[in-house]
């Protein structure tokens, strides 16, 4: 996928770590929107921090580029803790996890990313760790083998994934603390559009603010990456960020009003024209537009489901009157509207 295409694809692009974390909040104060969260999130970082204990594991289930990885970030900070990081996919076997957990101090915030995708031994061996701090490593084989448990330091776990429905039960059950993020409204991404603007030093009118939040996607990730596209144009011509600015760069790079992009538009198109507006599985819409289901289901379904132009039913896909409407087609005359 070229840049053009994938602008606002919500997941991360190699080269964006370091833009990232210039603009990561650092505290939970400095995390726009998401109220509900931060509140609870405040009340149980400071009841833990007075029974000097360590955090409850939480989870935090969103599309890409909405937070998770900057909460954790917040809240090794809040707790003043050390933060270790990994990824599901990393821990390989158990060993890898054993290596981690021993290396651990007491109250340190452990964090797996992508926690879905973790080995189901892995997964198994964290189970006693979530619960009672203890790893049990087998030793020797057959009947020789032994269990022996290994304490491990009161940490706190933080998982993160883009959807819940992947996790098993029994790891889900054991996370204290779960919280869903949503995708952020407009008053929201305009404050961010207006922080990450004052922090790259460039200037921005106010509806070139509410014309990028408008169009990226309910994702502070996109705001970002968008702002960053946008002052090469602005810086060309002139420095501020205008409204006019913003519409020109955004139409360049293929962001239509809604914050679509050439996938999104393409999915619906090929949702109307090739399956007669649906409803369709997401393997079958995969195979025609020759993009990973997955991808579909984490990347775009979310923000096209939350924007009203597709459905998901028991059957499948299915492309909405806004859908047809965003398309600039008619809606067919024989539209199930009790479907949705
Ligand atoms: N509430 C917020 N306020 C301000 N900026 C934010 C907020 N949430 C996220 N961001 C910005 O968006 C970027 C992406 O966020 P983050 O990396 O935490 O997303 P993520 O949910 O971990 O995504 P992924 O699923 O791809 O790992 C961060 O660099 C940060 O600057
Ligand atoms: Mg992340």
């Amino acid at each position: 996928m070229d840049e053009m295409e994938g602008i606002v694809d919500a997941a991360k692009t190699s080269d964006e770590d370091r833009i990232e974390n210039s603009l990561r909040p650092q505290s939970l104060d400095d995390f726009i929107g998401q109220d509900k969260l931060k509140k609870n999130l405040k009340i149980f970082i400071e009841a833990a921090k007075n029974r000097k204990e360590a955090l409850d594991h939480c989870l935090f289930y969103a599309p890409p580029g909405l937070g998770k990885t900057t909460l954790s970030h917040i809240i090794a900070k809040e707790m003043g803790s050390n933060l270790r990081m990994t990824s599901g996919p990393v821990l390989e076997r158990v060993g890898d996890l054993a290596a981690i957990l021993t290396n651990l101090s007491e109250g340190d915030i452990f964090f797996i990313d992508e926690i879905h995708r973790m080995n189901h031994l892995v997964e198994e061996s964290l189970y006693p760790v979530m619960e009672d701090f203890e790893l049990d490593i087998i030793i020797g084989q057959g009947p020789s083998a032994k269990t022996i448990k290994l304490p491990v330091p009161r940490f706190t776990l933080v998982g993160a994934t883009t959807r819940a429905g992947l996790l098993s039960s029994p790891l889900r059950d054991r996370f204290g603390i779960i919280e869903h993020l949503d995708f952020y409204d407009i008053k929201d991404l305009m404050h961010i559009v207006k922080r990450s603007a004052s922090i790259m030093n460039i200037a921005i009118d106010d509806n070139a603010s509410e014309e990028i939040a408008r169009r990226s996607r309910g994702t502070p990730r996109i705001v970002n990456r968008l702002l960053k596209r946008i002052r090469d144009f602005a810086e060309v011509k002139g420095g501020k960020i205008t409204l006019d600015i913003a519409e020109e760069a955004l139409n360049a790079l293929g962001v239509d009003n809604s914050g679509l992009d050439k996938m999104d538009r393409l999915i619906l198109t090929v949702l109307v024209e090739k399956f007669g507006g649906g409803p369709v599985g997401v393997d079958t819409i995969a195979v025609a537009i020759s993009e990973e289901s997955d991808t579909i289901t984490d990347v775009y379904e979310p923000y096209l489901i939350q924007s009203g132009f597709i459905a998901r039913t028991s059957r499948g896909r299915i492309v909405t009157e806004a859908g047809y409407k965003h398309l600039g087609i008619e809606t067919p005359k024989n539209f199930q509207k009790e479907l949705i």
